[in-house]
This record gives structure tokens, C-alpha cells and sequence, in this order.
């Protein structure tokens, strides 16, 4: 007998951290039911008959590189940022600990001083180089889609922030790239490219929700182009981005003249903490940094400053200043604050983008997927930075979706 079904898992790269306990934590909810469906994009009329998966079938995995489980990572929410409710911890407490069983030990290659110091489980295997990673790493994801017999399963980094990486020569083409990794040194490809090229290996499309490097090479496009597979990036709008992507278009519309936009974030979990090292940062703030001139053209005085305040835990504030002109030469100003429950606002949106990458990779989307854009600070081979244009392409592929199906 055929099985008839859309069995999709989910594989997390850095899967008990704060975004990814919490997207175990909300598909198991999801699975038991009556709970709110809030926050989820893809649950929004739009998007209704165009043949996603059910997020309550949805079967979590992923590397860790931390001996935290799910279930602490979600009871260490609940006590430091007040978040999720104690009877709902409860009662997911026994898928948690099944999910724990889907994770597996990730690779400490290619991650800098930051990532390496966090990581005080002793049983992470030393891999000797990115070659063997990549075979080791999508293995565990070969493996996980047989054990639980899945059509197919989608990769998202949801890892530390790693700080940018110079791109040189042999970064060019997959068969330039191929040759360079078998070499024992270090430094050949950072982590996040390292699971990227695992998750292609693994016949899976890959979503890289951070603004580490991940699939940003153009060798591996190029092999996830070989192999017929969709992927998108970079760096998930979840906070003062996805606001800027809204209010900068209003600037231009009105032919008002943005002249600074300056915001500082302050935040206290572990992302903060890894993004208190100066070079981590950079990474951060180039992608948050880029949008408003990109959206309102010109060159604006911009800066972003992120800090780490240990006692906010999970919740970010960003305070904004926009100083624009009017008429005649008038300067007028606008501020703003946002505070925000950062894996509250991410979760969601990472059981979103496997909805949306599995459906596309089963029509057979192959390469960059610019109708995601939506989702993200920097998004890849996309010029479109206004979050009312990514909403309208969106809506669009899936309306495209639908009238094909
Ligand atoms: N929360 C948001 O709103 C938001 C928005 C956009 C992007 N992000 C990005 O998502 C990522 C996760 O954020 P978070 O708050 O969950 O951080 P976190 O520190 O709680 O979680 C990251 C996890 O990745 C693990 N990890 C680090 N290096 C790894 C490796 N080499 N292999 C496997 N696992 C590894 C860590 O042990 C940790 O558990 C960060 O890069 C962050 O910048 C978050």
C-alpha cells in the first residue's frame, strides 16, 4: 500500500538553543492542539489550500554542539524570561523528551573562539575535516528522515551568530571548493557553511534563519542548483528590522528625506551574550544596517549599536531615531521602542519557512526562493526590502501555487 501523506521533518542546526527549544516547544503544542495559532504567517487565508504541511505533523531533529535539553532549554525560558505557560511545559514535557532523541552532535569545525566556549559537552566528535563533517553531519539527517519515514526534510540554522567570513578564490565553484575540503585545516569553511553543504548533501532544502554565512557561497549554490534544491536566507526579520521594512517605505512614498536612522538594541540571552564579541556583532550589523538606505536610496547617516544586558534574558528593546526633512527644508524626527520576546517573535516564522520550503521543493523549486524574502534582514538575490512588496510576492507564489495544484 502507497503511503498517502506530506510527512515533513525539520532539522535545526543549534536545536536546544532559545529559537529552537521554542519551536520544539510549539509544534508539540501544535501537535496536542488548543493552543493559538498566532504569530504563524502561513496560517493566514492566503495561504489556505496550497498544500502545506500540517505544523502538528512536523517532525523536529538537529545538531547541538551543548549538552542542554529541550526540555531544560524551555523550563530555563520559563524561569529567566517568563515565558510559555507551566501547564503547557507540562504536558509537552514527554514529546520534548522524544524529540531529544532526534538530536545529535554537531561539529565544532569552522566555529571561532565565542561558539567553542560555549560548548562544554566533551562527546562532540573532533572531525578531522570539512569533507568528513559534511558526510558525518548529513548523514544524521539522512538518517533521521528514514527512521521516521519522511518525504522530505528541511534544514534551518538557527546556530550562534558566527563572525564574517573572507570569501577567497576556491569559494568560486563547487569543483574548486570540492578539492579544498578534504584538507586538514581548520578554516577552509565556517560552521554554518560547513551544514549547509551537509543539508544539500542530504538531498534537503536549507534555510539559514541567521546572518552567519551558511548557503552565501557561490559554490554551494552551485551544488544545491546540481542537485535540484531550493534554499534562502539570510537572517530572520523577527524585531526592529521588520519595522524599519515597514515605516522607511512610508519616508519614500511621501518624498520625505530620511537623514539618520539611528537604533540601538539591547538585549540579554545567549544570542546577546555571543554577539557581545565585537566581531560576532559586525555580522549582525551589517545585515540590519543595509535595509533603510536600500529602501529610502540616498545615503543616510545610519547606525545600529546592539548591547548585552544580562537581565532582559529573551527580551530585546530597540529604541529608534529617525531624523528626516519635509518641505521647505523642515526637520522633523520620529523615535520609536520596541520590545520584544525574540524566540516568542523567531518560532513561529521557522515552522513558517519549512511549510514553505518543503512545499517549494516538492514542486521542485530549485535555488534561491526570492517570494521568501519576507522572512529575512538580507535576503538572498533579492532587491525587494519593503515588507508590503515581500508580502505581495508571497501572496503571490502562493496564489501561483494554488492555480497550479
Ligand atoms: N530570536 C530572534 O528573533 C532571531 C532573529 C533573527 C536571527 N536570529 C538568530 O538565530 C540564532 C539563534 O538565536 P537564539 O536566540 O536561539 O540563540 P541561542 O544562543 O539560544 O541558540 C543558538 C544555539 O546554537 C547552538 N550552536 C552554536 N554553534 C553551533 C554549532 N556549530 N553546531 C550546532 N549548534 C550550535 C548553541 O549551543 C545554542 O544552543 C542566532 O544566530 C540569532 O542571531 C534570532
Amino acid at each position: 500500500l502507497r503511503r498517502r501523506s506530506n510527512r515533513i521533518g525539520l532539522w535545526l542546526i543549534g536545536a536546544t538553543g532559545r529559537v529552537g527549544s521554542a519551536v520544539a516547544l510549539g509544534l508539540a503544542a501544535l501537535r496536542r492542539g488548543g493552543v493559538s495559532r498566532t504569530g504563524l504567517v502561513s496560517d493566514l487565508p492566503p495561504f489556505r489550500g496550497i498544500g502545506l504541511a500540517d505544523p502538528g505533523n512536523i517532525v523536529l531533529g538537529g545538531h547541538e554542539i551543548r549538552s542542554e535539553t529541550l526540555l531544560e532549554a524551555v523550563q530555563t525560558a520559563h524561569q529567566k524570561a517568563g515565558i510559555f505557560d507551566a501547564a503547557l511545559m507540562r504536558r509537552c514535557a514527554p514529546d520534548l523528551r522524544a524529540l531529544q532523541r532526534n538530536v545529535r552532535a554537531g561539529t565544532l569545525l569552522g566555529v571561532g573562539p565565542t561558539i567553542r566556549r560555549l560548548s562544554e559537552d566533551r562527546r562532540i566528535p573532533r572531525d578531522a575535516s570539512a569533507r568528513a563533517a559534511i558526510e558525518r553531519l548529513s548523514s544524521d539527517i539522512l538518517a533521521f528522515r528514514r527512521r521516521h519515514q519522511l518525504d522530505r526534510v528541511v534544514v534551518i540554522h538557527t546556530a550562534s551568530s558566527e563572525p564574517p567570513f573572507p570569501l577567497k578564490a576556491m569559494h568560486k565553484s563547487w569543483s574548486r571548493l570540492e578539492k579544498a575540503l578534504s584538507r586538514r585545516a581548520p578554516g577552509v569553511l565556517p560552521a554554518s557553511s560547513i551544514y549547509a553543504a551537509a543539508a544539500i548533501e542530504a538531498e534537503s532544502a536549507y534555510i539559514n534563519f541567521t546572518p552567519s554565512l551558511g548557503a552565501s557561497v557561490p559554490a554551494i549554490e552551485e551544488r544545491a542548483r546540481q542537485r535540484g534544491l531550493p534554499y534562502m536566507g539570510c537572517d530572520g526579520k523577527t524585531g526592529e528590522t521588520l519595522v524599519k521594512s515597514v515605516l522607511a517605505p512610508m519616508f519614500a512614498m511621501r518624498n520625505l528625506n530620511v537623514l539618520s536612522w539611528v537604533g540601538q538594541n539591547i538585549l540579554g540571552n545567549r544570542d546577546g551574550e555571543v554577539l557581545n564579541d565585537p566581531k560576532t556583532r559586525a555580522s549582525k550589523i551589517k545585515t540590519k544596517d543595509r535595509i533603510v538606505a536600500r529602501i529610502v536610496g540616498g545615503s543616510p547617516t545610519t547606525r545600529v549599536s546592539i548591547d548585552y544586558v544580562p537581565s532582559l534574558d529573551d527580551w530585546k528593546v530597540a529604541w529608534d531615531f529617525v531624523h528626516f526633512e519635509g518641505f521647505l527644508g523642515t526637520k522633523m524626527s520620529l523615535q520609536f521602542t520596541w520590545a520584544g520576546c525574540d524566540s516568542i517573535l523567531a518560532a513561529p516564522l521557522v515552522i513558517d519557512l519549512a511549510r514553505f520550503a518543503a512545499l517549494a521543493q516538492q514542486r521542485g523549486s530549485v535555488g534561491a526562493m526570492p517570494h521568501l524574502a519576507f522572512f529575512f534582514k538580507d535576503p538572498m538575490h533579492s532587491d525587494t526590502h519593503d515588507l508590503p512588496s515581500q508580502w505581495a510576492a508571497l501572496v503571490d507564489w502562493a496564489n501561483k501555487t494554488r492555480s497550479d495544484r
